[in-house]
């Protein structure tokens, strides 16, 4: 399938058979690997993958996101988590890189002041940091489910403190996206929801003229 079709064929499903597939942990492990294929933020991997597929566990995640029944559907939910440490694990790579001869120590301070500066740039750097490159890798486990003929579902619609306590994860980590994934519904097929609205409203060129439009 062309790309321009796996991103047609890609759309929200909110009902999933329930029970309707076994996925196993080896699949969505191989996905989350072709998934690390992803241009990541400075060559580092930001990221935790939390699968969920138990069904008490896959209740719990339904109530830190507020009841949306297809959490509890799906076969499979991937916790996408971002790393707020990037400044660390960028550090980490450029030893390692100089160490092994790759790179200069001096191509390593540079790079290191950039990630420095940028996260000095504003109080929002580190969060963009610790989420961006973390919903590249959800977008592409998505396309890449959409692929194998399973339909999924980004949900965003959560408690970040609920999905903290209840999975253990500590205050580095952020819980950037659920992943749901599983086959829809024969009894509740999907709504179109292909867009009318003209890309073009969307578009600038080599300025935004401060529009808040
Ligand atoms: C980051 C993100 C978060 C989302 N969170 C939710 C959510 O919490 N619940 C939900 O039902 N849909 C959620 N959606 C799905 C959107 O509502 C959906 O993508 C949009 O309506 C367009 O429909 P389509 O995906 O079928 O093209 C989310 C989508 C994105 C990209």
């Amino acid at each position: 399938m062309g790309l321009v079709d796996l991103i047609n064929r890609r759309r929200t499903t909110r009902h999933f058979e329930p029970d309707g597939l076994f996925l196993p942990r080896e699949t969505i492990e191989e996905m989350i690997t072709q998934a690390s294929a992803i241009p990541s933020e400075f060559g580092v991997k930001p990221w935790r993958f939390i699968i969920v597929r138990d069904r008490e566990r896959k209740q719990v995640l339904y109530e830190c996101a507020y009841g949306q029944d297809l959490i509890r559907q799906a076969a499979a939910v991937i916790i996408v988590c971002g790393d707020t440490r990037v400044d660390a694990l960028v550090g980490k790579n450029l030893e390692k890189k100089v160490d092994e001869g790759l790179i200069t120590a001096e191509e390593a301070k540079t790079c290191l002041e950039i990630v420095r500066k940028t996260i000095e740039s504003s109080p929002r750097a580190r969060l963009q940091m610790a989420v961006r490159t973390p919903s590249y890798a959800a977008f592409a486990l998505m396309l890449l489910a959409t692929e194998r003929g399973l339909a999924t579902a980004s949900v965003s619609g959560f408690s970040e403190e609920a999905i903290r306590r209840a999975f253990h994860m500590s205050d580095r980590f952020i819980p950037v996206q659920l992943v749901a994934i599983g086959i829809p519904s024969m009894q509740h097929p999907n709504a179109s929801s292909a867009s009318t609205e003209s890309t073009s409203q969307f578009i600038f060129h080599e300025d935004m003229g401060l529009t808040d439009i």
